[in-house]
């Protein structure tokens, strides 16, 4: 029988232990790799050369899960990741993930969205420039609004039976939307969404009230990305203002106009920063290494998209599972950056059920609700 050779010396066990992602039997480290930043096109991301060492150093440290885009950088995402592993093989011991929605082809309204007329265009575009003839996960990147849900659920299931993806995703959807494809695929005996992708971390807790609840219950995963705030919450940037100073990615994006950047610069969220910055002195790690072990033990979360421009960054980052945050450094997080109770939310506080409002005085409450996490 042949033994499968791996280099042990420069793995990092806490990554290399790997999880199911939702009610599926594939295994992801609990890090992916966001490759968004492979490419200069956008202004902040990294050359060929630096994204192969990123990838060469993530992959042997344990990690094989990598997550890209269709749209990301024009394409040079994909295309980076082809190339990698069409030079040094391995293809088939990655799990390697990609979108469709975003419009790739400028006055063609079919190429983009969520029809099955660009699914089906983005796949092979994708499978071109990533080199293989299969993808691992295939997301979709956003709702689009407009397309049926069950056209795109039929048109994934159909591309799981022709070999052409292996598990479906989705990324940036309504909470309602995931729960309604989730149902009707187990009644309709589609292929099942295994996991949720979407914007988490000590800045943006939004998708505790809908998504992580709706993915509990009804078995897929969540994968977070910007997990640092776009590098908000690596603790580099001092403030101007409400804006951000230093070298990197959040200068070259604020005032560019895009809201879901722009909504960073928050009094709010400059003071998570600043109790990240404590904690983090406190506990003697990285503030991008507290954030990172924050999120990636969320209820729910089973592999965390990490970024990264450079190899320091990378490294110091694969190694944030080593960090434990004990209950008081935990309980100071969770009072910076815990989300406003807005209805109808508030009334599944505990204070409704120990008040006796539904119980009568009685216990009926075994188990803390897994959005007061400063209870568990
Ligand atoms: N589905 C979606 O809609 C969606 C949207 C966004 C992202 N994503 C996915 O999520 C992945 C991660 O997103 P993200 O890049 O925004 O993640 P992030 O973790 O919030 O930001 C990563 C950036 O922070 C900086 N950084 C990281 N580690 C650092 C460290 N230790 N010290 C100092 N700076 C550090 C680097 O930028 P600089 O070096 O430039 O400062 C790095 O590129 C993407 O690659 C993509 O795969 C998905």
């Amino acid at each position: 029988m042949a033994h499968m050779t791996t280099n042990t010396t420069k793995r990092i066990d806490s990554l290399a232990r790997y999880h199911l992602l939702g009610r599926s039997g594939l295994r992801v480290s609990p890090l992916a790799l966001g490759t968004m930043t492979f490419g200069t096109e956008w202004g902040w991301g990294s050359p060929k050369e630096t994204a192969h060492r990123l990838l060469a150093r993530y992959l042997e440290a344990g990690g094989n899960f990598l997550d890209t885009a269709d749209g990301y950088t024009g394409g040079t995402s994909e295309e980076f990741i082809g190339d990698y592993f069409a030079k040094q093989g391995g293809r088939d011991s990655a799990v390697i993930a990609t979108k469709f929605t975003i419009n790739t082809i400028p006055g063609d309204p079919n190429a983009g969205g969520n029809g099955r007329k660009n699914i089906h265009r983005a796949l092979e575009a994708s499978l071109r420039r990533l080199k293989t003839d299969y993808v691992d996960l295939y997301w979709l990147h956003a709702w689009d609004g407009i397309t049926p849900l069950e056209e795109v659920m039929q048109t994934l299931t159909d591309l799981v039976s022709a070999g052409k993806i292996r598990y479906l995703g989705l990324s940036d959807v309504p909470a309602w939307y995931f729960a309604r494809a989730q149902t009707l695929a187990e009644r309709q005996g589609w292929e099942r969404v295994v996991a949720l992708q979407l914007e988490y971390s000590l800045l943006e807790r939004n998708i505790e009230r809908e998504h992580i609840p709706a993915a509990l219950e009804l078995g897929a995963s969540i994968t977070p990305w910007s997990p640092l705030g776009s590098g908000m919450l690596s603790g580099k940037y001092t403030r101007e203002g409400l804006t951000a100073k230093g070298e990197g990615r959040l200068p070259a994006i604020q005032g560019g106009g895009n809201p879901g950047l722009e909504k960073l610069f928050t009094e709010r969220n400059w003071r998570i920063v600043d109790t990240l910055l404590e904690v983090s002195r406190e506990l003697d790690r990285s503030p991008a290494q507290v954030a990172l072990a924050w999120v990636a033990r969320r209820p729910g979360v089973a592999s965390t998209i990490i970024g990264a421009t450079k190899l320091e960054q990378l490294e110091a980052n694969l190694h944030a599972l080593d960090v434990e945050l004990p209950p008081a450094q935990a309980a100071r997080l969770e009072a910076a950056s815990r989300p406003e109770l807005v209805h109808p939310y508030i009334f599944f506080e505990d204070t409704f059920y120990s008040g006796g409002m539904f119980s009568g005085g009685t216990s009926i409450r075994a188990e803390p609700t897994w959005f007061r996490p400063a209870a568990r």
